[in-house]
């Protein structure tokens, strides 16, 4: 592809002039079933009280069954939005106030505040340099007495450590959620991401690979689990019984129900997975093939037995390769017509809501005032310095769910790269 060599950023023509379209995963088949739903006058079927409807409507339990067929689990639980599964997968797992958690700093904040909702002390472990995914050596490292739980994100679309992360997890006899909001259809050594925790499960938010506006699903091997996200779905304590799990602890007032049109709709989705997992890691393979061959460009590294799904394709830069810092290229890019790319990720330890603790009220509750003493955890900058330094000078993304990115959009994503590389080069040969 022939461009013209004046950078955008310096008056030059861009090499995208024209938008690309959206990334788009509905067709056809979901306006049917959203149809379909419609049509029976039934948007929710779901009950607060004793009987059938406490589990949701005929679209809700159907999805349950056919997501527990697609990523080879025993149970799935639906709920209203990722953010809801994972306050209930905390809740479930039994946190008592004061409990830690080890999270990664890398990710939504949900992950963080769900161990929050249930007054439990979220602990931060630096990630991975190279993955991105929360680091074992450094989960081990923050274990304490008052450890509960590991919770991991397999960020961007690869799934985190988990068979040295499990090995930890049972040593010390911690539970494990996984957080894999981005990685719907990634492997782990032939096994299905997010299904190897106690509680795994993913997003189907608007800007996921697949998605139904808002929703989640909770996917878990243990039926005692499963339960226990039901009874927290679903005002549960309004239907205990004999019949219920002997660990009513946690089980208070919830509505994280999902409705039968986004269910329906969430169906069609799951069929469709496989395609649109397939359709981002061609975009992700043209991209690394051009891109690794740039100086001063990492482009994501997938660990051997990994797949990896591209939410995002996260890149790293080596600043001592490029004379030029990471705002000056971002802006470059931009300027070229590149959409999606963004700068840095998410330091969550530094977030005003930990380092000046007030996530109830200002007494700083839930970090004292606990039967078992004060929190000494801490949240101050250099806690995480892998994380820090990622999000603060190299780590350059690309959103690979915000456009469909075909083959030829690929080309001149690839085209602006070289284009603003070949000007970076020229700066660091005057040197
Ligand atoms: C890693 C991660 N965790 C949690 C969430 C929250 O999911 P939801 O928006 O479905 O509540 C998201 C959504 O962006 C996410 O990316």
């Amino acid at each position: 592809m022939s461009v013209e060599s004046t950078l955008a950023r310096h008056g030059g023509t861009p090499v995208i002039t024209k938008a690309f379209p959206p990334y788009k995963s509905l067709g056809e088949e979901e306006i049917q079933a959203a149809n379909r739903v419609l049509r029976s006058g039934v948007l929710s079927a779901f009950l607060g009280s004793r009987g059938p409807g406490f589990y949701g409507g005929p679209e809700v339990q159907a999805l349950e069954r056919e997501a527990a067929d697609r990523f080879g689990v025993k149970r799935v639980v639906a709920v209203n939005s990722w953010t809801s599964g994972l306050v209930a997968a905390m809740g479930a797992i039994g946190l008592e106030p004061g409990d830690e958690v080890i999270v990664t700093p890398w990710t939504m904040v949900a992950t963080a505040t769900a161990i929050l909702q249930w007054n439990a002390i979220p602990v931060f472990a630096d990630i991975d340099p190279q993955t991105f995914n929360i680091d074992p050596d450094a989960v081990e490292a923050a274990v304490t007495h008052r450890t509960r739980a590991i919770a991991a994100v397999d960020i961007f679309g690869q799934s985190a450590n988990l068979f040295a992360l499990r090995e930890i997890a049972d040593r010390y006899n911690l539970k494990i959620v996984t957080d894999t909001a981005q990685a719907p259809g990634a492997m782990y050594n032939g096994i299905p991401a997010g299904t190897m925790a106690d509680i795994g499960g993913f997003s189907l938010n608007y800007h996921k690979h697949i998605h139904c506006g808002e929703g989640g699903l909770l996917v878990t091997n243990d039926d005692c689990l499963a339960d226990r996200l039901q009874l927290i779905r679903n005002h549960g304590e309004a239907v205990i019984n004999s019949n219920s799990p002997q660990d009513l602890s946690n089980i208070l007032g919830h509505n994280f129900r999902l409705g039968e049109i986004e269910a329906a709709i969430a169906r069609e989705q799951l069929h469709k997975l496989s395609g649109l997992v397939a359709s981002r890691q061609l975009a992700a393979s043209r991209l690394t093939n051009a891109l690794s061959r740039l100086p001063g460009i990492i482009p994501p590294f997938v660990p051997e037995g990994s797949t990896h799904v591209y939410y995002v394709y996260g890149m790293t830069l080596d600043l001592d390769e490029l004379c030029f810092d990471r705002a000056w290229i971002l802006d470059a890019l931009s300027a070229e017509g590149v959409t999606g790319l963004f700068a840095g990720y998410q330091n969550i330890h530094l977030n005003p809501l930990f380092i000046q603790r007030i996530a109830y009220g200002t007494s700083g509750f839930p970090w004292i005032g606990l039967k078992s003493g004060d929190s000494k955890v801490s949240y101050a900058p250099g806690l995480c310095p892998v994380a820090e330094k990622l999000h603060q000078h190299t780590f350059l993304g690309l959103n690979l769910c915000a456009h469909a990115f075909t083959n030829d959009e690929i080309d001149h994503v690839i085209a602006a790269f070289e284009k603003v590389w070949f000007y970076l080069e020229g700066g660091r040969q005057s040197l």
